[in-house]
């Protein structure tokens, strides 16, 4: 059998399919293998709760599960939902926004593939362009997403050293050169892999660059502010009519309900729309049943702000502080965790590649993810593509104690052995 082009792309190897992969099984193998790998947020029972409690009220109104499972939504999603974000992000974060501006999605991986596809490609008969990241590394999820060749152009970041063994890196602005062929730039605020927070200065820096290159600005909140909040720093939420702001319920904890958010100008929301109406109809409608009355009372914010980001954070502080000790004396380092769900760590001159390290913790039970997949469009030769591993923090506390002494025996290993 022969498949065709687009066929041929997903036949071949994929970063986030081993990932999901690796997920998929470890969920279902016996003894399962410590999860440090994937993107799954923590069940954090005091929001589970919630949800709980606003199932068993559905259930308990006359027809309203019936309703809820038996209708299509419009291609735009649930219009009660739609109209309650608006009034949300109108009264907290200030932005001048109605329905018309907003769009829901299976998802926002499902949102990415729209509007990278929609942004860049084939333009005509001879121009294409390209979406470019301003700062790699960034979400392997967006790698394959393109249905052309070369699809992404990337910058590699300035790094700035800081106290306690930390890192973070930063846009370099310096070397930062946005070409005609150039769709759209695109960044993840709070960043996965790294758990970095672009600051405000880069934000203005990108917009400004964006504006004057009559490109949109996309920035990907799916752990940003209003939630689900898992973000350690004060930073502008920013939208206007040149940026698109992708949102998620899944880090608030309904990661199976694949419910994406989109806020843009109205012409992009419409185009957005029809896809889904292309691809499947409409956006499921549980995801925003189960969260429709706390953004109607503002409570999504209060939930994500007291439950939802001290949760993750006393989970980050935790796991620092353990590979403090444990790896003291190994030459590593830790991006600044300023929130998402992962740490970065950085083995500097790791004798190894961090592929070879994936593939002996997945030996010895633990999954992580190997660094090198979060750098989609940087060229060249760059040793520390191969230098980091990712490793989330949102599995039980054992389990992550345990990953995380089983990561730092093994490097120790590395650097003993083979340094
Ligand atoms: C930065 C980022 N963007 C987008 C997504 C996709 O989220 P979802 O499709 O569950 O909304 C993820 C998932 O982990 C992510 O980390």
């Amino acid at each position: 059998m022969e498949f065709s082009n687009f066929g041929e792309r997903f036949a071949a190897d994929i970063g986030i399919a081993e990932l999901m992969d690796d997920l998929g099984r470890a969920l279902a193998a016996d003894p399962a293998p410590l999860m440090l790998g994937g993107g799954n947020p923590s069940h954090v029972p005091a929001v589970q709760a919630l949800f709980r409690q606003r199932m068993e009220n559905i259930l308990g109104e006359q027809g309203a599960f019936e309703r809820l499972i038996g209708n299509y939504d419009s291609p735009q999603g649930s219009a009660v939902f739609v109209e309650a974000l608006a009034a949300l992000f109108r009264s907290e974060l200030g932005w001048d926004i109605g329905p018309e501006h907003i769009t829901l999605t299976n998802g926002s991986q499902n949102s990415f593939f729209c509007l990278f596809n929609l942004f860049a490609g084939r333009f005509g008969a001879r121009r294409r362009k390209q979406i470019m990241l301003p700062l790699a590394p960034e979400y392997i999820g967006y790698s394959e997403l393109g249905l052309e060749r070369d699809f992404f152009c990337a910058q590699r970041p300035s790094i700035e050293r800081a106290a306690g063994g930390l890192f973070k890196y930063h846009v370099d602005f310096e070397q930062l050169r946005i070409k005609k062929t150039i769709g759209a730039l695109c960044l993840s605020r709070p960043t996965n892999p790294t758990g970095n927070v672009v600051t405000d200065d880069e934000i203005e820096g990108l917009r400004e660059l964006s504006r004057a290159h009559g490109i949109p600005l996309i920035i990907d909140n799916a752990y940003g502010t209003p939630f689900p909040n898992v973000i350690y720093e004060e930073v502008k939420p920013v939208w206007d009519e040149d940026i698109v702001v992708t949102m998620s319920l899944s880090k608030l904890g309904l990661p199976s309900l694949r419910t994406g958010i989109v806020v843009a100008r109205p012409d992009i929301i419409r185009v957005l729309g029809r896809m889904t109406s292309v691809m499947s109809l409409a956006p499921g409608g549980m995801g925003p049943a189960l969260a429709l009355d706390m953004v109607k009372s503002g409570e999504i914010t209060r939930i994500s702000r007291e439950l939802i980001r001290p949760f993750y954070k006393q989970r980050a502080e935790r796991a620092v502080e353990q590979l403090r000790e444990e790896l003291e004396g190994i030459p590593f380092a830790i991006h600044k965790p300023e929130g998402a769900l992962f740490l970065w760590l950085w083995f500097e001159g790791l004798p190894i590649s961090s592929q070879e390290l994936y593939q002996r913790l997945k030996r010895k039970g633990v999954l992580v993810v190997s660094g090198h997949h979060f750098f989609p469009g940087i060229s060249g030769d760059w040793s520390h593509v191969h230098e980091c591993i990712r490793v989330t923090y949102t599995q039980s506390e054992e389990d992550v104690r345990k990953g995380l002494s089983m990561i730092a025996e093994e490097v120790r290993g590395c650097y003993f052995w083979e340094g």
